[in-house]
């Protein structure tokens, strides 16, 4: 099946845009919604035509969390069994870069999506928050964990035990967001940005992002190790003598993702 229900799916040019489009429940990430999301990525990260994916919503919500409706019933085993959340996690596992453009609410799964991207660009609109405390459980799609390691421990837990929502500017100073632009700007920032990243070397990009994230899960000399190997396998690339040859003869670079 191709056709989408919960989302809007389009490429522009080298860039994947995948559209949050539910507006009646705020974008609230229901399983279709966070399936079909999934199915989506499967597609630009299997076309080589791609080299960044962004994610937005709607001007008033990126996404306002999970599902509650649906939540709303589950069990224990339930949840065990189906594994609840899990699957969000294949976001955060994707090779190619992904941009979240955020405008308006992203609370709870909706603030967990966006973290699991690798750059958060706000509009001046977006509040970000972690409100699950205040209807009885707490974030389950990682907020605990990636919030704490991108704000620091004070923040996160004044967020996660209180449920305030941050405005962009605190979101930007505390290192959440990349930059924030105005809100009628933010598509096109996010997709010139995309541009950019698509237009580098797919190979490089992929390792890039796959470097900088190392620095998330294991120790300094780990990483500058990992860093190093990498780099120095970049030298082995058809990409790396392309670059730097147009860089001598002051010419533009053209990539051949090899
Ligand atoms: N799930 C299901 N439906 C939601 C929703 C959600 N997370 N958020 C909003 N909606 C629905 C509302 O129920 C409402 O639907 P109806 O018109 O059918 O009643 C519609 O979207 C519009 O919402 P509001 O009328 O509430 O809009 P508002 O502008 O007055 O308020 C808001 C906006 C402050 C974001 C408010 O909607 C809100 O607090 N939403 C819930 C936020 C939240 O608690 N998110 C965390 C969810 S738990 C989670 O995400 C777990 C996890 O870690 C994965």
């Amino acid at each position: 099946a191709t056709a989408y229900e919960t989302i809007l799916v389009e490429t522009r040019g080298k860039v994947g845009l995948i559209t949050l489009n539910r507006p009646q429940a705020l974008n609230a990430l229901n399983s279709q919604l966070v399936g079909e999301v999934n199915r989506a990525l499967d597609g630009f990260e299997a076309d080589p035509g791609i080299g960044c994916v962004v994610i937005t919503g709607s001007e008033k919500a990126f996404a306002a969390g999970a599902d509650i409706k649906e939540m709303q019933a589950k069990t224990f085993p339930q949840s065990y069994l189906e594994d609840f959340i899990t699957s969000w996690d294949r976001v955060a596992n994707r090779r190619k870069p992904i941009i979240a453009a955020v405008a308006g609410f992203a609370l709870g799964g909706g603030c967990e999506l966006a973290m699991m991207c690798d750059i958060i660009l706000a509009a001046d609109t977006a509040k970000f928050g972690q409100p699950e405390i205040k209807l009885g459980v707490m974030p389950g799609a990682g907020g605990t964990q990636r919030l704490t390691r991108i704000v620091g421990k004070a923040k996160a837990m004044e967020l996660c035990l209180t449920g305030r929502m941050m405005g962009a500017e605190e979101a930007e100073r505390a290192g959440l967001v990349a930059r924030v632009v105005p809100a009628d700007k933010l598509l096109e920032d996010a997709l010139k940005t995309a541009e950019t990243i698509a237009s580098m070397s797919l190979p490089i990009a992929m390792m890039t992002k796959e470097s900088v994230n190392r620095a998330y899960e294991t120790t300094l000399a780990e990483g500058i190790r990992f860093e190093r190997r990498v780099f120095h396998a970049m030298f082995a690339t058809a990409d790396q003598k392309e670059g730097m040859a147009a860089f001598v003869e002051k010419r533009a670079p053209a990539f051949k993702n090899a």
